[in-house]
């Protein structure tokens, strides 16, 4: 991996302190490596490649250069099952984000923590977790990759950019820049008042909520209608049978 050569200089809100790269592996496991090594609460690592940049359910992450790819080490006192909460802080942060930098735009949110441009998808979200021995978070990692300039063609669902949307040429700079604004703003709303505000904003502009949809786990594949998400950000889905499912992750499609 090597320094990123500097454009202009990128700025962040004093919270966050930024590790700027050309190409590494995955910001994910960068960050890894740096909060093993104590890296502080909002140590941010972006870099322009990944050579290997992996999504949810062990999927890669095409990472062409153009894109925006960065991993945001967060060490929050709370409890592990409230730490999903902070997939759908971090997705109203880029939709906030998106909106700042664009013409405006239809932007909706898909269960979990996927960001849609019209319908596509334009930034996917992972988190990945580190417990201490007594059960507490260590920290966390909210991994972002945001379509700037182009999208993958062999995805299962529709993928863009915001290019491709007529969102202009948005840079990464620029992107990052309004990311560590809205992360920021909503990371407080959430910190102060719970996650309430966070469901409230994410529902309103939430996909298929409402309607008939397929749910794909790893060891079923569910359909029903989809409610709600409860206080933790689990999906609550109606089956057919009138039973209620709470799933906590899995693949959301339109029905069948
Ligand atoms: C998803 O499957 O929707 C989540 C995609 C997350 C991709 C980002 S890009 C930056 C960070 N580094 C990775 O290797 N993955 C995440």
């Amino acid at each position: 991996m090597t320094d990123r050569d500097a454009e202009r200089p990128v700025r962040l809100p004093p919270a966050y302190r930024l590790v700027q790269l050309s190409a590494v592996d995955s910001t994910m496991d960068e960050a890894r490596r740096l909060a093993e090594a104590g890296a502080e609460d909002g140590t941010l690592v972006w870099a322009e490649e990944q050579l290997k940049g992996r999504g949810r359910q062990g999927r890669d992450w095409n990472s062409p250069s153009g894109n925006l790819y960065l991993s945001l080490v967060l060490r929050p006192e709370c409890e592990p099952s409230e730490a999903v909460q902070l997939g759908f802080v971090t997705a109203l942060a880029i939709g906030d984000a998106i909106g700042a930098v664009s013409p405006p735009v239809n932007v909706t949110y898909k269960w979990p923590n996927d960001v849609l441009l019209n319908n596509g998808k334009v930034a996917g979200i992972l988190l990945e977790t580190r417990s201490r021995a007594d059960g507490g978070i260590d920290h966390l990692i909210l991994g972002c990759g945001i379509n700037l300039a182009s999208a993958p063609l062999d995805t299962p669902y529709r993928a863009t950019c915001l290019h491709n949307e007529g969102a202009g040429q948005v840079d990464e700079i620029e992107m990052l820049e309004a990311f560590g604004r809205h992360m920021l703003t909503w990371t407080s709303r959430w910190l102060d008042n719970g996650f309430a505000a966070v469901r409230s904003r994410w529902l309103q502009h939430a996909e298929r909520k409402g309607e008939r949809i397929e749910v794909r786990l790893p060891s079923e594949t569910l359909s029903g209608v989809f409610e709600d998400i409860d206080s933790n950000g689990y999906l609550l889905l109606m089956l057919d049978d009138g039973t209620r499912r709470r799933i906590s992750s899995g693949d959301v499609f339109p029905a069948g």
